[in-house]
């Protein structure tokens, strides 16, 4: 159900009747006013102006056309050529009955494709908090599409290949041959791992020369070298897997494409652009200089694809990654997220691959960029002591203070149950805090917010959701509906629970979870107004009354629980 797309359709038969053409499709937006009813058709100035005509007279001609009493109880034109739409109660009332229970009402709106590259650790370290944002915003993005109807293909390009892990298994051989064994200690905290790696490569020159040595070997094909690299790699990916079930993001083992995985097709991407004169060599190296995105002076920009000496790039490695996801996967889009800093990077890469048709023009290319989680100070996130902070360590924490918040709040749950609200409190505050604001801007992590009962919060959702289940709890032999819509509170709400469709759609298109994080703190606000003023269990109300409010009340839990599932947050029935 997406009332906005009604009554836009209904506005392009109309202007359809006055002579414009089938396609015309005039803007309509909720109002923002009460005022000016729920509803405005406020692209018929644009059209207007469009044909040298007034706008309100058009809208004047239009009106009597507009075929809308079904759904409106009046219609009216204002200022230079407004027309706000005042939805009928009783319509309101027969849609929101008519939406199923498992999709809420929600249309498969769209049936692509999908790539969604998201995560992308770099295995020759432990996940840290600059991870973090990609791996959730990235998987909301992949559930919505899911739930859209999109044949949703994850992608984790983790970067498992690079100078660093010449070092990485040379020392990962010296440990094995001390006899620590792989399962133990060496690994369980790779980030100390690559502290001491790195502090012999730097230290001890017959190290660092065994390293360099070794990443030629691996690059070309020793067995020995890639036997140890597979150890290695396979233990940091363990840790990963770790974080992404806490995490409860649907990344797989089946989704990992690892950068090592294009490989075999590097040779052949440069020989490609050599080729098609797209690159060339300069000063041994290759690459292509890019004029679409040339500086003042107008110096192209350059774009490497092989280094002096033969090495390939990340950037030879995504080129390579668009063809297979656009000719093998046959993506109908592809969508990357990555923090802003790689902006430059991914403008190239698009560039260069429709240029080079590893891109078919058909596949759409989009690059999510997110800003950086600052501490509450406003400076890079880091530990006490100024380290990168891990990601299982912050989600420790998470958990950890959850427990204190929900203890507070409920002393009477058990031990047991605490512990698992604890951990979807705790889970649910870090992702919303995330996923709630604008990723293009960098945000300020804060624990006592996240956390709190009070905005727009993951306790706050969770526990309007639980409030809910209690009141459906306490209702004795529950009958539910049928709607009769008298309060202005009730025809808020139902407007709300029938806006999701039109909240999804934006978010999809977008990338932009945000928006369903606006509408579900929205939802339960509006939910906590009617509670207050329309009594739902209390002595003397009638049973016809009860039931309408009663069905309400499931329908926003309802709500509530897909919209949070959208952004991989769970609810419970208690807190
Ligand atoms: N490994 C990269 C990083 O840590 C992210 C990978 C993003 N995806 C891609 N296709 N380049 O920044």
């Amino acid at each position: 159900m997406n009332i906005k797309d009604l009554i836009a359709q209904r506005a392009q038969q109309a202007l359809q009747a006055l002579g414009f053409p089938a396609d015309t499709n005039p803007a309509v937006a909720p109002s923002a006013k009460a005022n000016f009813g729920q509803y405005q058709i406020n692209g018929v100035m644009g059209l207007a102006k469009k044909q040298g005509q007034n706008p309100r007279a058009l809208a004047e001609q239009l009106l009597p056309l507009l075929a809308l009493d079904d759904l409106a109880a009046k219609v009216e034109i204002a200022g230079p050529g407004f027309i706000n739409i005042f939805l009928k109660p009783e319509w309101l009332a027969e849609q929101l009955q008519g939406c199923d229970e498992s999709r809420l009402g929600v249309s498969q709106f769209s049936q692509q494709r999908v790539v969604v590259d998201y995560s992308g650790p770099n295995l020759a370290k432990e996940m840290h908090v600059g991870h973090l944002r990609s791996t959730i915003i990235g998987d909301a993005a992949a559930r919505v599409a899911e739930f859209a109807g999109d044949t949703v293909l994850r992608q984790n390009h983790v970067g498992d290949w690079g100078t660093q892990f010449g070092m990485l298994i040379a020392h990962l051989e010296d440990q094995l041959a001390q006899g620590v064994n792989l399962q133990d200690v060496a690994l369980s905290d790779l980030e100390d791992f690559y502290r001491q790696a790195k502090k012999r490569f730097d230290d001890e020159a017959n190290f660092a020369d065994r390293a360099r040595a070794y990443v030629v070997a691996l690059q070309h094909g020793d067995a020995h070298c890639a036997k140890l690299w597979q150890q290695f790699i396979d233990c940091s990916l363990s840790h990963a897997e770790d974080v992404y079930q806490r995490l409860q993001v649907g990344l797989r083992p089946e989704h990992i494409r690892a950068e090592s995985a294009y490989n075999d097709r590097l040779p052949g991407v440069v020989a490609q652009l050599k080729e098609q004169g797209l690159a060339v060599e300069n000063e041994g190296a290759t690459l292509v200089f890019i004029d679409e995105l040339a500086d003042k002076e107008g110096n192209p920009s350059p774009f490497i694809v092989q280094k002096t000496g033969g090495g390939f790039l990340y950037a030879t490695t995504d080129l390579a990654a668009c063809g297979y996801r656009s000719h093998e996967l046959a993506a109908d889009r592809i969508i990357y997220f990555t923090d802003d800093r790689q902006g430059l990077h991914f403008k190239q890469v698009e560039i260069v691959a429709r240029k080079a048709g590893l891109l078919r023009p058909n596949t759409q290319f989009e690059h999510c960029p997110f800003g950086a989680m600052l501490g509450e100070d406003g400076k890079p996130f880091k530990t006490r002591t100024g380290g990168t902070v891990k990601l299982t360590d912050l989600l420790d924490e998470a958990v950890n203070r959850a427990a204190q918040v929900v203890a507070e709040k409920n002393p009477e749950l058990g031990a047991e149950e605490m512990a698992e609200v604890a951990r979807k409190v705790g889970i649910g505050a870090v992702k919303f805090a995330d996923l709630s604001k604008n990723r293009s801007s960098a945000y300020l992590f804060s624990w006592d917010s996240m956390l709190s009962f009070e905005g727009a919060t993951a306790p706050y959702l969770q526990y309007a959701y639980s409030r809910i289940q209690s009141i459906l709890r306490r209702a004795e032999q529950p009958v539910f509906g049928p709607l009769q819509l008298a309060e202005v509170q009730e025809q808020e709400l139902a407007l709300k629970l029938l806006r999701l469709e039109e909240v999804l759609v934006q978010v999809h298109k977008d990338s932009q979870p945000n928006l369903l994080c606006n509408y579900l703190y929205e939802l339960a606000s509006l939910f906590m107004s009617f509670y207050e003023a329309c009594p739902v269990l209390k002595a003397g109300v009638s049973p016809e009354l009860q039931a309408s409010r009663l069905w309400l009340c499931r329908q926003t839990g309802r709500t509530l629980a897909l919209g949070l599932d959208l952004l991989g947050i769970e609810v419970m029935e208690r807190m």
